[in-house]
């Protein structure tokens, strides 16, 4: 019996242990993650991956409307779905800008968002500038 107890009591000990050293080893791969370069070293001339990422998370305007369009509205805006004024319908975007009173009055349609249209078109990050340039894109106006 009570080298049952023995065995089980080590068996623990020895599951308690792995456990440790499991949790450990996780703790170590997140250190290692926050200790990863902030900036990566880019050559002249060449291309660099990591420079278009900050430039768009500081807001420098680096996303083209192109960009905007393809990653944000053209879900919806493509093929018109839930009523959305279709990419290159100028009519219908005209009517709607002047209903809106201009097309400035559309991008604050599109920032605040207008029944079915999310807020942003759902690009939260995205600058009014880089908005109005993906309004003008899709509307020809
Ligand atoms: C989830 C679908 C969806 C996405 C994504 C979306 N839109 Fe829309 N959008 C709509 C719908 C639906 C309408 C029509 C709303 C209405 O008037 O009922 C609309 C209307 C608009 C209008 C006209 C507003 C007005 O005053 O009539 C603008 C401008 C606009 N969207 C811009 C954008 C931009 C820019 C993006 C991308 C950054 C975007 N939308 C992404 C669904 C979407």
């Amino acid at each position: 019996m009570n080298l049952i107890k023995k065995i089980l009591a080590a068996q623990a000990a020895v599951l308690a242990l792995w456990a440790v050293a499991a949790q450990a080893a996780t703790n170590e791969d997140a250190i290692a993650k926050r200790l990863e370069p902030v900036g990566e070293v880019c050559v002249m001339g060449e291309e660099c991956a990591g420079v278009g990422a900050v430039a768009a998370a500081a807001g420098g305007g680096a996303r083209s409307a192109d960009d905007v369009i393809a990653k944000h509205c053209n879900a919806c805006h493509g093929s018109g779905v839930l009523g959305a004024p279709k990419i290159g319908d100028t009519a219908a975007w005209q009517a709607r800008a002047d209903a809106a009173g201009g097309i400035d009055g559309l991008l604050k349609n599109a920032i605040t968002g207008i029944n079915a249209m999310p807020p942003k078109g759902t690009c939260n990050d995205c600058s009014d500038d880089e908005l109005m340039a993906a309004i003008k894109q899709m509307s020809g106006l």
